[in-house]
């Protein structure tokens, strides 16, 4: 197994089986139903396999209030992002401290898990969406998903009695068990975890291979779960990966495994939280390059590297390696940073997401200096395909 402890000591194990899962879910049958939409499928899964360890449900009132107010758990532990289960007032009502209630897919009538409530309360929106997004503003969008829930929360912990099924590329998930156990097999010691919601781009493997000068292996951790709707899809981004993996990686030192969670564009929280995941799955590092998890202006260039030099490596218990903007500087021929490239900006090639997606949707590749051409023709593909459902 890999060497490193999940956060807290403990990867947790939420997920009920045979005899006790049949029984449980013939209780569930009868209990007080809370209907649970895909974003809080996700959360519930993984919580149940350990990846939001030491999380072993919803947070009741007083983790939540640490969480918001001081970026630790009631205990002390750090964590920055809420982890919550909301109801309406009329489910609340039907709720009671003490007794289960069953979380039920709200649109394939699953009961996906039992809560043991431990906690019905109210919370200021208001105050939680400044604290964890640092604005109130409803052009944000985990604000406008933060004031779309309802404002009462549920906490206490869970039992999984049924996991989601993927639609699609179904190999490339794999619980913080079978990732540490994938890892130690490997022989890697150390691990990087890489987390990304976008196409990897040169500059993302340049930061990649950077740390992957210093690591035993890289896991390429794509976020697969519910995003933004201008986002390119997942299922675009997984062949992406695959292309990108088998033209220009060590098939031996990197490793594609998705990260089944919801987008928050909590920028330098997520980051914290993004990190502390990675640990989970069994990664000793993990990248952050420039606006980690950001979205707009929001937040600063640099922001989720200064709150995450703010807690020691000691008890983040993950080593986060940060990564200055990187481009690709036409004097010196190769990618490059601000720390390694002496030339003025005019000889530096960045290109927005916004004008990258323009050129994609016309069918232009991007130059291979920003984008490997295996990777810009998938994305080309994916976005013709996907034009009449999405825009990317
Ligand atoms: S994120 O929302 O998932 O963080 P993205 O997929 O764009 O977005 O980024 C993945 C990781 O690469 C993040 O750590 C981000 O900070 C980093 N990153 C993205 N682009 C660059 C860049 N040009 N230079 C340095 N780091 C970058």
């Amino acid at each position: 197994m890999s060497a490193i402890q999940p956060h807290g000591g403990i990867l947790v194990n939420r997920i009920v089986e045979g005899q006790e899962r049949d029984e449980l879910l013939t209780q569930a049958a009868n209990l007080a139903v809370i209907p649970v939409n895909t974003w809080t499928i996700s959360d519930i899964d993984l919580i149940g396999v350990g990846a939001f360890s030491p999380l072993n449900g919803f947070m009741n009132e007083e983790d939540y209030l640490s969480v918001v107010n001081n970026i630790r758990l009631s205990n002390g532990l750090v964590w920055s992002i809420p982890i919550t289960l909301a109801v309406t007032n009329d489910q609340a009502a039907n709720l009671a401290v003490g007794k289960q209630a069953a979380l039920v897919g709200e649109n394939d009538g699953i009961i996906y898990a039992v809560i043991n409530v431990d906690s019905i309360y109210k919370v200021d929106k208001r105050n939680e969406a400044v604290k964890v997004f640092k604005t109130d503003s409803m052009e944000h969008p985990g604000v406008v998903k933060l004031f779309d829930r309802p404002d009462n929360y549920v906490g206490g912990s869970i039992q999984v009695l049924n996991r989601p099924i993927p639609e699609k590329f179904n190999e490339f998930y794999f619980d913080p068990t079978e990732t540490r156990r994938i890892f130690a097999d490997k022989g890697w010691k150390t691990v990087v975890g890489f987390q990304t919601r976008n196409p990897v781009h040169r500059a993302h493997e340049y930061i990649q291979k950077a740390a992957m000068e210093i690591v035993d292996g890289l896991f390429l951790n794509p976020l697969v779960g519910e995003t933004k709707s201008d986002d390119v899809p997942a299922n675009v981004r997984m062949k992406s990966y695959l292309a990108l993996l088998e033209n220009y990686y060590p098939s031996d030192r990197a490793f594609l495994g998705v990260f089944p969670a919801a987008m928050r564009y909590a920028g330098p929280r997520e980051a914290i939280f993004h990190a502390l995941v990675r640990k989970n799955y069994g990664c000793t590092h993990f990248i952050v390059g420039r606006d980690h998890a950001g979205v707009g202006d929001y937040y600063g260039t640099y922001e989720a590297q200064d709150l995450l030099k703010t807690f020691s490596i000691e008890e983040l218990g993950i080593t986060p390696l940060f990564f200055e903007h990187s481009f690709f500087c036409t004097k010196c021929g190769n990618m490059a940073s601000s720390k390694t490239c002496p030339h003025d900006k005019e000889h530096h090639l960045t290109l927005s997401g916004t004008k990258v997606r323009a050129l994609l949707r016309d069918g232009i590749c991007p130059p291979p200096e920003f984008s490997r051409p295996e990777v810009a023709a998938i994305l080309i593909e994916g976005m013709a395909e996907a034009s009449k459902s999405y825009a990317i």
